[in-house]
């Protein structure tokens, strides 16, 4: 691998920036050059020798535009080593059905570009800052609220990554 690695995610309120920014901290602790950007601000992927995708889980699946983004750059990104990682509040518990339903949600950018891994992370859910819509889903659906990232199991997977992007 050659080049800057770019971490592209999508956020609604701000935590899979913060996984994001963690796991680009960890990469540069390692000597890569890295950027930490937001997938609607990045045009062009030439500058980059990897990628990885993250977006936070909403009613199962990414963001719109974290899809867009590998959509998008499909091409760029099946020649490249490429990782996703999902942001959610049900994998919290660690179930194999929790799991299983996180790892769907990156089932339809994997076909389009398939990773070297994948990352699923627990999330932040502040019920004070949502939208009307969103705070009436999560009542539905009954989500508990609080902030339940675990900054080592994040950095712990960025600094496995690095290897499997060398070995590319
Ligand atoms: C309306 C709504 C729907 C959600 N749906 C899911 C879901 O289907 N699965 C899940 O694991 N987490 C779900 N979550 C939790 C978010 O993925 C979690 O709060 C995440 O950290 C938010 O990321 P962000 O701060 O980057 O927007 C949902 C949260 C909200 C507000």
């Amino acid at each position: 691998m050659s080049g800057t690695i770019l971490v592209a995610y999508a956020t609604r309120y701000g935590s899979t920036a913060e996984v994001a920014e963690e796991i680009g901290d960890e990469l540069r602790k390692g000597g890569a050059r890295v950027d930490v950007r937001p997938v609607g601000e990045i045009d062009d992927l030439t500058p980059y020798g990897a990628v990885i995708v993250g977006s936070p889980i909403y009613m199962g699946k990414w963001l719109p535009e974290a899809q867009v983004f590998v959509e998008r750059h499909q091409k760029f990104l099946r020649d490249i080593p490429i990782a996703y990682f999902a942001v959610g509040l049900s994998v919290a518990g660690g179930t194999p059905d929790a799991t299983g339903k996180a790892e769907a949600s990156m089932g339809s950018v994997r076909v389009l570009a398939s990773p070297v891994d994948i990352g699923i992370f627990p999330g932040r859910l502040e019920s004070d800052r949502l939208s009307s819509a969103d705070q009436m889903i999560i009542r539905l659906i009954r989500a508990k609220a609080g902030d339940f990232r675990d900054r080592e199991a994040v950095r712990a997977w960025a600094r496995g990554l690095e290897m499997k992007i060398a070995r590319v």
